[in-house]
């Protein structure tokens, strides 16, 4: 019997099928209910108790080889027919995913469209930024407790650059190089060093405004922040508390009116019906001398918003780390949009 069963281990090996029609033979000679191997086990019963040690164990090798066979030649053959298949060119082609843009993207767009309809040109800066463009020329010299509101990641080498934490750095830069009158927005992503939650993130998006002439006042600034809530929520009253930033005076914060209609508003804004969607104020003549601008010609305001933040509450999104994962369940939600 052991012969015979090394005869068939012989046989298995050297067995090279054509087709998948071949395998589907092999395996009903071999494996199959009234094929070689259930045959082979009949005769095994009857074998005297000493040779059922060794001859089992052949018995056993010979099953699993057999095996293995059928699945490796199955493995070869599919990818044959994969291969195949791609190679025939009057296959139907594969239906092509439209991509969805960004809520990020699909907001910023949307405030950048806002803004350019009442003149305001659009201004980029560099992410990694130096000291003055960051600090200084916003009126936030060297040791001014004020550089604490917004933890910074240095450059390790040289701590005299740094990632941009506004992009009030761009403002800077676009007074530098143009005379007023200057309408700007400046789009782009920022960087704190803030532990990372469902409400912080190390990195979000800003778009910040200027706009300086003479005889712009406060006034002008509530104005447009009228003007561009309307636009973007539909929502025109708004408030402005009184607050403090080093390269503003006055300060302020400003709140949309939300309303109180349902439970969502409710949560949103706390039960208040307020919802706060960025800072602003008056652009401090410090600043304006900085970058070359007479203050005693000229004044302006600025003010500055996180679309990560407005993406947020337009969307009804309660987690900002989901903007940053890339997650195409989640980005998939925005196709409809605008
Ligand atoms: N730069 C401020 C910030 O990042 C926002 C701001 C811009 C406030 C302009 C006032 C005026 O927090």
């Amino acid at each position: 019997m052991v012969d015979k069963i090394n005869k068939k281990i012989k046989e298995i090996n050297s067995f090279n099928p054509k087709s998948e029609k071949d395998i589907e033979e092999f395996r009903i000679k071999y494996l199959g209910k009234k094929g070689e191997l259930t045959s082979l086990f009949l005769d095994f019963k009857n074998l005297d108790n000493d040779k059922k040690k060794t001859v089992g164990k052949l018995l056993n090798e010979l099953k699993l080889l057999a095996q293995s066979k059928i699945d490796d030649f199955k493995k070869t053959f599919s990818k044959k027919d994969i291969s195949q298949a791609l190679n025939d060119i009057t296959r139907p082609g594969d239906p092509i995913e439209i991509g969805s843009r960004h809520p990020i993207s699909i907001v910023k767009n949307r405030i950048i469209e806002i803004f350019s309809e009442i003149g305001f040109s659009i201004s980029e800066g560099p992410e990694i930024e130096d000291d003055w463009h960051n600090f200084s020329a916003l009126n936030l010299p060297e040791h001014h407790p004020a550089r604490d509101m917004q933890d910074t990641f240095f450059i390790e080498k040289n701590p005299d650059y740094l990632l941009r934490t506004h992009t009030s750095s761009v403002q800077i830069r676009h007074m530098e190089n143009n005379k007023p009158p200057i309408r700007t927005i400046s789009p782009g992503r920022v960087y704190r060093n803030e532990a990372i939650s469902s409400r912080s993130h190390c990195f979000f998006h800003q778009i910040e405004g200027l706009s300086i002439d003479k005889d712009v006042s406060f006034a002008d600034l509530k104005q447009t922040l009228e003007y561009f809530t309307s636009q973007l929520f539909g929502k025109s009253k708004i408030r402005l508390r009184p607050s403090y930033f080093p390269f503003t005076e006055p300060s302020a914060e400003v709140d949309v009116y939300w309303g109180l209609e349902n439970e969502t508003d409710y949560r949103m804004t706390k039960g208040t019906g307020w919802l706060e969607i960025m800072g602003c104020g008056m652009v401090d003549p410090n600043v304006l001398k900085n970058c070359n601008i007479d203050p005693e010609i000229y004044s302006g305001f600025a003010f500055g918003l996180g679309i990560d933040r407005i993406a947020m509450l337009l969307h009804q999104i309660d987690d900002i780390r989901l903007l940053s994962e890339n997650d195409i369940r989640f980005l998939d939600q925005f196709k409809s949009s605008f």
